[in-house]
């Protein structure tokens, strides 16, 4: 796990262990022995510890967290590193993070490649760094970098780091080569001032103000989260207290994150991502698929998802073609794109020279012949079949054979687009804003508007929706993606049923009606789009929503014309609402094998919806609660109240079994629910 040699005077630590050198219990060992072993060598005289194959250690092994930690600590390793009498050189390429970098924190001199990044990335996984970091970074570097780091968990390049003052050169060429001699260069130099455990927090003085700052910022940006909240308590240690002290309080947060819910649940959404990418389908597989080229692209309908998928499109470096039904919208659509990729380079999301670029890559036309050579047209016009299946006529008749067709429909059955080519069209789901949500495709939504229809005011119920952790309530989600958009939807549905909806419709296929969306459609209440929806904002295409006694009033009115009484409904039945359909939906979605694993679920809530990940997802929640106790609230709900709940064979018979484990991670050792098979 650590290979040992000695090159000239200089001892070789390379640790070994694919893929990423994570610190092992074996690698800790390893070096430990090491340091050990060139201390006692009389020919050593300096010492460097760098990775073997794709990257310095990229932190502790993840894997090991949840089973009973095993020595040597981390710390340890650390402390005789840093008393070693011989100087010790991290020399770092690819990843050097969490534990890597608390590594490289206890040698006494840091060198890169240039591609090299550091970072601490501990508290994406609910922690703080836990092996000295937040004691030593803020010595290293002062407060407002090592806040900056630890609490964003951001990769810093090797050139930001070496501006930072984390790493002492940039080597260009053999990085061991480079290593060596500069090595040699530092044998003699003292080591007292290169022990970081001595050194004063710069600008110590300012460390009030600083950290204050630092926690009211995490607080707000990071809502929910403990662990951002505990990084700051940490650095801040490191000025109140010495170092000793510090390393104690550290170890004291680092100990009551990793327990916490938040920290499993984070942990389990950081493989869950890994494990969701390995995606097999009865005709291929991850490993056998190979990516079509798309060198040239068409985006159809310039509205609120087809400017967003522009720019998804635009900040990959791809041209598009946009393509409108008039010069009118086709310029607001262009003036929407530029805004939303200058907002994407304030946020810091694409880079200046992308967003300059884009401007050269868009080309506006109310032409169809101008699609002719395009490798991947996707469609956002308006949602119905109609005007679609005339779209995907003209783009057949019209694009070269191997031109990928893609509708961007929300309900639409894709079979349905009638074209010569059926091997060629797909259904290609965004989520809005499609610039920034990660997710493609989707999982079903809520069906919270039936509580607003029996009583709950919706800003209540965003609100308690957000104080779980959503970023935006299910009612802001509805302002932004378009009042009229789920209006156009079920009317498509109603006409694919051979009905039609009025303002006596009480039942669609089967399900329970609600027309609060429609009264607010037919007030020209879009939602964001026109400036009133829900809520009110402070302009047409605003952000800033303010709740409008004007849509309680038509929610009461709808409420008063269908002679429901409205009553109260408690926040701990909205969670349960809101959050139990989805987890029955998910369980349905298993059952029918449109999924086939807890975490594709959880994994599309995360993207698709900014679930908080320390909550890890609908499924990995359900399993928190007990998949017995959700099974039989929504049996209550179902008998209840005439929501129509689908019932779920395979939750229900998750839910009765009380035998078995249900281990949905066994690595990280989260027993979650009782399962019988
Ligand atoms: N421990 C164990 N396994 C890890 C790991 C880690 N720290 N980091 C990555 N892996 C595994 C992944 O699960 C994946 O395994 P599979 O192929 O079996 O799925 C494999 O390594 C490759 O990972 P990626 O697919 O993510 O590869 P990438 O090249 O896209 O990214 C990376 C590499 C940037 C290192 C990314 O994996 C990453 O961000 N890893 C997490 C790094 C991290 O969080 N480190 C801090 C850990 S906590 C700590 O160190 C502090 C402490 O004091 C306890
Ligand atoms: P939108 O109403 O904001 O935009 C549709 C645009 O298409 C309009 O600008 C319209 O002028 C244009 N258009 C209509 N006919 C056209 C034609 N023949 N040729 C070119 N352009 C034409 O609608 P939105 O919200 O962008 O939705 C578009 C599609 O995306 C729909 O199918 C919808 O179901 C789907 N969708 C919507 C989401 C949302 O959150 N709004 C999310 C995911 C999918």
């Amino acid at each position: 796990m650590v290979d040992y040699s000695v090159k000239g005077q200089v001892a070789l630590l390379e640790v070994n262990n694919p893929p990423v050198n994570a610190l092992s219990t074996a690698v800790r060992t390893g070096l430990r022995d090491g340091i050990a072993k060139a201390s006692k060598d009389p020919k050593v005289k300096a010492i460097i510890i760098c990775g073997k194959g794709q990257t310095f250690p990229a932190g502790a092994d993840i894997r090991e967290f949840g089973q009973p930690p095993r020595a040597p600590w981390l710390i340890e390793v650390g402390d005789s590193i840093e008393a070693s009498l011989k100087p010790v050189v991290a020399a770092i390429h690819g990843t050097c993070l969490g534990g890597g970098l608390e590594v490289s924190l206890f040698c006494h001199y840091r060198i890169a490649v240039k591609s090299a990044r550091v970072g601490f990335p501990e508290v994406n996984l609910g922690l703080l760094p836990g092996a000295a970091g937040t004691q030593r970074l803020p010595r290293l570097v002062g407060l407002p970098v090592a806040l900056d780091m630890i609490t964003s968990g951001r990769h810093v390049t090797a050139l930001d780091a070496k501006k930072y003052g984390i790493l002492d050169e940039l080597v260009a060429g053999d990085l061991i080569n480079a290593a060596i001699k500069y090595a040699m260069s530092v044998v003699g130099k003292p080591l007292m001032e290169r022990r970081l455990r001595y050194k004063q927090v710069p600008g110590a003085d300012k460390a009030r103000e600083v950290c204050e700052a630092a926690m009211a910022q995490v607080k707000r940006k990071y809502k929910g989260y403990e662990a951002p909240v505990e990084c700051v308590r940490a650095v801040r240690a490191s000025v109140d207290l010495p170092y000793a002290d510090g390393i104690r309080m550290e170890s004291e947060l680092f100990k009551q994150l990793n327990a916490s819910g938040q920290a499993r649940a984070q942990q389990y959404a950081f493989f869950a991502e890994r494990t969701v990418s390995r995606w097999s389908m009865p005709n291929g597989s991850y490993r056998t698929a190979k990516a079509l080229p798309v060198k040239t692209t068409a985006v159809l309908g310039a509205g609120t998802m087809g400017t967003g998928i522009a720019v998804c499109l635009l900040s990959a470096g791809l041209p598009v073609i946009l393509l409108e039904q008039n010069e009118k919208l086709l310029q607001n659509g262009l003036r929407t794109i530029k805004a939303l990729m200058e907002g994407s380079v304030k946020l810091g999301k694409v880079p200046m020279e992308v967003a300059q670029k884009a401007t050269t890559l868009l080309k506006p036309t109310l032409n169809y012949e101008d699609l002719k050579d395009v490798d991947l047209v996707i469609e956002a016009v308006f949602e119905n079949l109609k005007l679609k299946r005339e779209v995907f006529g003209k783009l057949d008749k019209i694009c070269k054979p191997s031109a990928l067709l893609c509708s961007n429909t929300s309900t639409l059955d894709i079979d349905l687009a009638a074209t010569s080519r059926p091997d060629k069209v797909a259904g290609m789901h965004f989520f809005a804003p499609a610039y920034h949500m990660r997710l493609l495709e989707n999982i079903y939504g809520t069906k919270t508007s039936f509580m607003v229809e029996e009583g709950a005011n919706p800003y209540e119920i965003d609100q308690i929706m957000e104080d779980l952790g959503m970023p935006m309530g299910p009612f802001k989600v509805r302002d932004l993606s378009g009042i009229d958009i789920g209006w156009r939807i079920t009317q498509e549905v109603a006409k694919s049923l051979g009905t039609t909806i009025t303002k006596e419709t009480k039942y669609l296929g089967g399900e329970r009606y609600c027309g609060i969306g429609d009264d607010l459609y037919e007030k020209g209440r879009h939602g964001r789009k026109t400036g009133l929806g829900f809520y009110k904002y402070e302009k047409k295409g605003g952000k800033i929503s303010t709740p409008d006694p004007d849509a309680l009033d038509i929610i009461e009115a709808y409420r008063q014309r269908r002679g429901i009484v409205k009553c109260k409904i408690s926040s701990q039945e909205v969670i349960e609402r809101q959050m139990y359909s989805s987890i029955n939906e998910g369980f349905k979605i298993l059952e029918e094998g449109i999924c086939t694993r807890p975490e594709d679920i959880d994994i599309s809530w995360l993207y698709g919806f900014t679930f908080p990940k320390y909550l890890g997802g609908p499924m990995f929640y359900a399993s928190r609660i007990g998949l017995q106790k959700v099974y039989e609230r929504i049996c209550y709900y179902h008998e209840n109240f005439p929501l129509k709940q689908r019932d779920c064979k395979d939750l229900r018979r998750r839910g009765s079994s009380t035998s078995g484990v249900y281990t949905m991670y066994p690595a990280l050792g989260v027993v979650i629910n009782s399962y019988c098979d």
